[in-house]
């Protein structure tokens, strides 16, 4: 096995109620990574399709993770990698995420002892950390491990798989704005009012139940965010328009996908996802914005080999 192909999910960080903490992955919709193991020690990227970015290896995300992985490990060889990218960098659907996940899950099938998906997840964080400025998980763990994803601590960093009740899923709409997730951070608070923290620990907390139970109710009224969506939605066009129509068109939950400008629903059953894609494209529609969207199932599938 000299060269294999490497697929990435799609991932949506925060779900409302755990920003940093929270991830789910997403199915059919991704980045892959084409690895060729070659002498030469480091990684040298050699093409990157469906985006502009740069082939320098430290300039790119996937380049910073593999490098991380490939100087931790003291690997005595290096890898030629083409990129393709199935997912916009700033769209909020974890673009970075998913090539940095995609290179080190790749590197990982090189390693006489293979590293496990939390080992693989700090690696991909070193690569996020490029393009959002801070070491966060909650792209990176979803697109490594699949499903929900907890971080229940960063230091020292540990992830919980939670369970994926069956039939959800999730309706993405993608307003054509760029939205960086480094500028986004820094203009959110750094001192958060204790009743806030009290409703958000609450909402996170019942979430968290509700997928070991797929209670519903209690699902869709956990995930809400007093915290973070307050600071950050004035920056999503029709925001609060696309919030209502969508619960009024079925929708359990709606929210901002990590840092935006990607926009979710939660919706218990395929059809419910196509209605509220539908009300969402006529109420962008009828306001001449320009989205992108589409429907995933909550796929419990996360970095896999394709060839
Ligand atoms: N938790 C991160 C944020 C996710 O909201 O800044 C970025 O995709």
């Amino acid at each position: 096995m000299e060269v294999i192909k490497v697929f990435s999910p799609a991932s949506i960080a925060n779900l409302n109620c755990g920003f940093d903490l929270l991830g789910l992955s997403l199915e059919g919709i991704g980045d892959e990574i084409t690895l060729r193991k070659v002498p030469q020690k480091g990684i040298k990227i050699t093409s990157i399709t469906g985006a502009d970015l740069p082939l320098e290896t430290l300039k790119n995300v996937a380049g910073v993770a593999g490098m991380a992985m490939v100087n931790h490990l003291n690997l005595n060889f290096g890898f030629e990698i083409q990129i393709r990218k199935g997912i916009n960098i700033g769209s909020g659907i974890g673009g970075s995420a998913a090539s940095a996940a995609a290179i080190v899950f790749g590197i990982n099938q090189f390693l006489d002892k293979p590293l496990s998906n939390k080992e693989l997840t700090f690696y991909g964080m070193k690569g996020e950390a490029l393009a959002s400025g801070s070491e966060h998980a909650d792209n990176v763990a979803p697109a490594v491990y699949g499903g929900f994803t907890l971080i229940t601590s960063y230091s020292p960093l540990n992830i919980v798989s939670l369970p994926v009740p069956k039939n959800l899923f999730v309706t993405i709409i993608r307003p054509h704005i760029e939205i960086k997730t480094k500028e986004s951070r820094a203009a959110l608070p750094i001192n958060i009012p204790l009743n806030d923290v009290i409703t958000q620990s609450g909402n996170l907390a019942g979430f968290i139940s509700s997928l070991y139970t797929s209670d519903y109710d209690l699902m869709a009224r956990s995930l809400k965010d007093v915290i973070i969506e307050p600071h950050r939605k004035c920056q999503l066009p029709l925001f609060d328009k696309a919030r209502a129509a969508a619960v009024k068109n079925g929708a359990m939950a709606f929210g901002i996908g990590g840092s935006g400008p990607a926009m979710f629903s939660i919706c218990k059953g395929k059809k419910a996802a196509e209605q509220v894609e539908d009300t969402l494209k006529e109420l962008y529609r009828n306001s001449n914005i320009q989205i992108d969207s589409f429907v995933s199932k909550a796929s419990n599938v996360g970095s896999k080999i394709i060839s």
